[in-house]
């Protein structure tokens, strides 16, 4: 049997890099070149999240996203009829959907899908039909996973913010063992995981080494360190650590 742990896609969240062209309202610098860059860098896949309030990516960032690059775009989106037609209209490769709140500063929590069945299922399966691989942001917990199992949502992203953020050692290695546990609990139900939020150079290794973790969805540290490093540089080193992960989990799984 092979030991080895299917490939582990990294998505780009270029969110950021609109933030910073929007605190002087012109067109520098520009996401879709960040998304270029990070195509030829080796990223998988592009996500952009289109808020309500439009504070970073915008409607016609998406628009030239889907008309300019070469890789799958994951849309992030809250579920509302105004985020639905418009990704019905442009019929990205992926949808992931996210709870939003106006006064938060980033998505602080995953979506309550235990709560909101009924609410989300409608979405899902629209978008679903439309052939959009559908995906739901929540955090790692048994009961959220067994609601998107109900809900129809083929795959989930576990929110690593807790883990990300956690000071004490005690309370990272306390939220790492969620996400594991949800990770290996998702693949039992059929669900495809990924992850992300808040990772860096430093918290993605012990995520990367999930063998259930699919995808990485990264942005916001990247774009900070593109600062020193440039982006692509910053792509390639995220992605040279999440592979290093991944092999010492193949050598690891080979020895046992
Ligand atoms: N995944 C989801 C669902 C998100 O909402 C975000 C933040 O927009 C990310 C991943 C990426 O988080 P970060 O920018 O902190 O890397």
């Amino acid at each position: 049997m092979s030991a080895l742990a299917p490939h582990l896609r990294l998505g780009i969240n270029v969110d950021h890099v609109a933030t910073v062209r929007n605190a002087r309202g012109g067109a520098h610098p520009d996401p879709v070149r960040a998304a270029l860059a990070a195509q030829d860098a080796g990223a998988d896949g592009i996500t952009a999240h289109l808020r309500e309030d439009r504070r970073h990516i915008t409607d016609v960032d998406i628009l030239r996203l889907m008309a300019e690059i070469n890789i799958p775009l994951n849309l992030e989106m809250a579920a509302t009829d105004e985020m639905l037609a418009i990704a019905l209209k442009h019929k990205p490769h992926a949808v992931c959907l996210v709870p939003e709140k106006r006064e938060e500063r980033t998505t602080e929590g995953g979506l309550d899908a235990a709560a909101a069945d009924n609410t989300l299922k409608p979405y899902v399966a629209k978008l679903a039909d439309a052939g959009i691989r559908v995906s739901l942001f929540i955090a790692a917990d048994p009961r959220q996973l067994d609601a998107a199992q109900r809900i129809g949502a083929p795959v989930i992203e576990l929110h690593t913010g807790a883990y990300c953020d956690a000071l004490l050692a005690s309370d990272r290695e306390a939220e790492l063992a969620r996400i594991q546990s949800a990770a290996a609990y998702a693949l039992s139900l059929g669900l495809e995981c990924h992850a992300g939020h808040g990772l860096s150079f430093d918290t993605v290794g012990p995520i990367a080494a999930i063998p259930a973790v699919r995808e990485l969805n990264i942005g916001h540290f990247l774009v900070g360190e593109a600062i020193f490093t440039g982006f692509g540089d910053a792509v390639k080193r995220m992605r040279a650590e999440m592979d290093k992960a991944r092999t010492r989990l193949a050598i690891v799984r080979r020895d046992t």
